[in-house]
This record gives structure tokens, sequence and C-alpha cells, in this order.
């Protein structure tokens, strides 16, 4: 058996322990196991890459190094509620790197065939909007130099469309005769690179995760379409299964806000905020941890719903103790998860998992809900927009139409949150107003700590 086809069978092994590895993180209780499937997959990838001849290692072994010591720094600096800008970060190297391994072979083999000349035209473009689309995204969601809120000015998608369009033009004289037209080359890297910034400003820092799905699934497509530029089998793969999963995470983020990709991405969403509950009925009844606990301690069962609050406040582990306390206490306990609660996919899950809350405990939004006017207590903790009635019966609501946890349904619910200030669709909840809410007014963690304590004190 030649070289050539070792390498391409270590490929192939590398590719299944991927697509395991994907299908395992489709549920909680595997998700570890496949991330580690996955990272198995790609040290046997690496390696049977390193393996190749001609390499030149001291610089590969300082990439190493940099990259290593950087991802662990990250991943031990980097809060929970910044992982979306991380991930935003990492899908811009990806893209970055596409960019770079697309020029250098445009630069070192300008009279390359037509097929590899518009792949490195493919890398260039998918690669540079990757790149400076993700620094902003990363930048909105941080607030860094530019606001979180929507950038719009007049005009905005005809510019958009005819940078585009000098783009394709561009790569169409370069694919011409690639090595007469360096300057047009480097033309369409700039464009690209601009493409990237003003593709992202119009959309609002809170629609930044679905916007970084999307660039993560650009990401896998630059580097698919580098796989091709230099032939590498690996590469393709895994960048297809990127661009797949990012498309696909995407696509179940807007169903879940009920919202069209195109609405994401040119809406403008969340530019309005609005302070007060204009045109809701009923008044703010607050509560005391004292009265919330001899309510609680009477309840046969209590359904906890997490939202952005609970990652804000890191409440989960004191949620889990108070779980625990009324489990104690006869009282029957789940947790309500709603597909996007939170900032990022998964986040309720990966909280809570932190925080070794039994998976049983968690109960998907379908199969809470015909459940939930049975409830004795539905305890809110930091969620605002994933329970809002409004979202079922008011057609001028942003979210009219968005599934929600029928948290209201519930004997007596209590909310967890600091103020009357509106979560991330900028709307006020006529939920707070109705007659069987009581406000428990204060950051989630230390109102969780008072019932806590009372139950610990009786
Ligand atoms: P939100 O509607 O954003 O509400 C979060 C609430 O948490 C706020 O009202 C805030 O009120 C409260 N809060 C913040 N810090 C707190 C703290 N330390 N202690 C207690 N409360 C705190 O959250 P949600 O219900 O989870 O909904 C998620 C929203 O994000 C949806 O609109 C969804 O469409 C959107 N979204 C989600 C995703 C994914 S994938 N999850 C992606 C993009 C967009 P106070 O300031 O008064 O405390």
């Amino acid at each position: 058996m030649n070289f050539a086809v070792i390498i391409n069978i270590t490929y192939i092994i590398a590719a299944i322990l991927f697509a395991l590895g994907l299908k395992m993180m489709s549920s909680p209780v595997s998700a570890r196991k496949g991330n580690m499937l996955s990272a198995v997959g790609m040290l046997i990838a690496i390696s049977a890459t390193l393996a190749t001849k001609g390499l030149t290692y001291q610089w590969i072994l300082t990439g190493v190094i940099v990259g290593s010591v950087a991802g662990i720094l990250a991943a031990y600096l980097v809060a929970m509620t910044s992982m979306p800008g991380m991930v935003g970060l990492l899908n811009g190297s990806g893209g970055l790197a596409s960019l770079l391994v697309g020029w250098a072979v445009y630069h070192f083999h300008p009279h390359s065939d037509t097929f590899t000349t518009i792949t490195i035209f493919l890398s260039i473009l998918i690669g540079g909007v990757t790149f400076t689309g993700s620094v902003v995204a990363w930048a909105k969601l941080e607030e860094v130099i530019i606001s979180g809120k929507p950038v719009l000015f007049k005009g905005q998608q005809i510019v958009n469309f005819v940078i585009l369009l000098a783009i394709f033009s561009c790569g169409i004289i370069y694919a011409m005769d690639p090595a007469a037209n360096y300057p047009v080359f480097i033309a369409t890297v700039v464009l690209s690179l601009i493409l990237g910034v003003l593709s992202v400003i119009p959309i609002g820092g809170a629609d930044m995760p679905v916007v970084i799905c999307l660039l993560n699934s650009y990401s896998g497509m630059a580097a698919c379409t580098t796989g091709f530029v230099i032939q590498n089998n690996i590469l393709i793969v895994a960048g297809s299964l990127v661009g797949a999963s990012g498309i696909i995470l995407t696509q179940i983020m807007c169903k879940a806000m009920n919202r069209s990709l195109a609405n994401v991405l040119f809406s403008g969403f969340g530019s309005v905020i609005q302070k007060e509950g204009k045109g809701i009925q009923g008044e703010i009844k607050p509560i005391t941890a004292e009265d919330a606990y001899l309510i609680l301690e009477a309840a046969n069962s209590v359904v906890f719903v997490p939202g952005y609050g609970m990652a804000v406040a890191q409440a989960q582990h004191v949620v889990r103790e108070l779980g625990e306390l009324l489990e104690k206490n006869g009282t029957e306990v789940k947790y309500a998860i709603h597909p996007v609660a939170g900032r990022m996919p998964g986040h309720m899950n990966v909280l809570l998992a932190e925080a070794n809350v039994p998976y049983d405990q968690l109960v998907e939004m379908d199969n809470i809900n015909p459940t939930m006017d049975t409830v004795d207590v539905a305890v809110i903790i930091g969620a605002n927009d994933v329970v809002n009635p409004a979202a079922r019966h008011d057609k001028s609501s942003p979210i009219y139409g968005m599934p929600i946890i029928d948290a209201d349904k519930a004997k007596t619910v209590f909310v967890l949150k600091r103020s009357m200030n509106p979560g991330f669709a900028g709307i006020q909840n006529e939920l707070f107003y109705y007659e069987n809410t009581r406000m428990l007014f204060g950051d989630a963690k230390q109102s969780i700590q008072g019932l806590v304590a009372e139950f610990k004190s009786s």
C-alpha cells in the first residue's frame, strides 16, 4: 500500500470520528464524549497531515505552542457569558487562515490551473468576509470600540450589493490571467474584508449569536474551499461538516425565535427599547424571600425556568441546591428548557450540567408546556422573552409567533430579576403584571441564596 493511500485511510477514520462526535453532541448525556471523540479525530487528522513529507516543522511547532497557550488561557479565562464572542473570534481565525493559505498558494504558484484559481478566489472571498465579520461580531458582543446596536445608513444594502458585484468582477478578471493580475487579486482581498465589516454592522448586538453561527458556517465553507486549493481531503470533509452544522444551527435558532434569517440579517432588530409596559393592565406585586419560601415550602411541584439572567448571575449551582432542598421536602422539581433561552444554543443545558443537575429533570419546552397548568410554582430565573405571553396573542409584538414556555399557566409564578428592564427583544413583559405573578427583585444568585437560607433555617 502506498503512502498516499495510508494517509487517506487515516483521514477517513478521522472523518468518521468527526461525524460520530457531532451526532453525540446533540444530547447533553453524550456531548462530552462526542467532544472527546471529535478531538481524537482531529489529533489523528493532524498527525497524518504532519507525516506528509516536505513540511517545515519548526514553524509548525511554533504555531502549535502559540495556539495551545492561547487556547488554554482562553478556556480558563473567558466567562461562560462571553462564549459566543470567543466562538466568534475562533471563526474569524479560521476565516483568516483560509484567506492566508489561499493567498500563499497564489503568491507562490500564480500559474495554477483554472480550478485552483477559482477555489483560491472563493477562499479569499469567504475567508475575508468571515474574518472581519467575526471580529466585528465579537466587538459588538463585547461592546469593544463599536456599540452593540445595529449601525444603519441609507442605501446600506445597495452598497453591500455593489461591493459584492465588484468582488466578482475582480474575480473574473483575476481568473482570466492570475499571474498578470496581482493588483486585482489584492483588490479582491481588500473588498472581501470590507464586505465582512459592512454585512455585520447592521445587525443588533443581541442577534450576534445567530450571526456567529452563520459565520461559523462560513468559516467551514472557507476551510472546505481551501481544502480544494491545497488538495487536502480531510480539510474538505471537516470544512463541509462545520459549514453544514453551522447553517443547521442557524436555522434552528431562527426557527426558535420565529424569525427568518433575512429578518435577523437586515431588520436592525433590538434598536428600539421599551422601558415601560405600554398598554399593559395590572400591577407589579413584589415579594420577599421569606414569603416566597412559605409558598415554595407548601408546593407539590416546582418548575424552574432559567434564562439569560441565570447565566449573568452564575446562579446555576445555588439553583441546584434549592432544587435538592425542595426535593427533600417532597416537592417534584423540573427545569423547563427553552431552545433559545440565554444567548447561545444549549446555554441553559450547559450551565445546569455544570452544576450537576440530573439530566432527567431537564424538560424541553414542547414536553413541559402541556403540564404547566398542573404546576404549583414556576420560578423564572432571569428569563424574560422566552416566557412572554405576548408571543402567543399580540400580533404587534416583535416576538409574536415565537414559541414560549407557558410559565404563566402555573398556579403561582415567581420572577427573579433585578429591575423592570426588558430582555433581549427590548420589550416589556405582561406576565410580570399578571394576577398570579410575584416579582422577587434582585440578583438571581442572591435571591436564590435567600430562599436556600430560609429552607436551611426552618
Ligand atoms: P432575556 O429575554 O434576554 O431576559 C433576560 C433577563 O435577565 C432580563 O430581563 C434581565 O432583567 C435579567 N437579568 C440579567 N441579569 C440578571 C441577574 N444578574 N439576576 C437576575 N436577573 C438578571 O432572556 P431569555 O428569556 O433567556 O431570552 C433569550 C433571548 O435571547 C430571546 O429573545 C432569544 O430570542 C434571544 N437570543 C437567544 C439566542 C440563543 S441561541 N439562546 C441567540 C440569539 C438571541 P434585569 O436587567 O431587570 O435583571
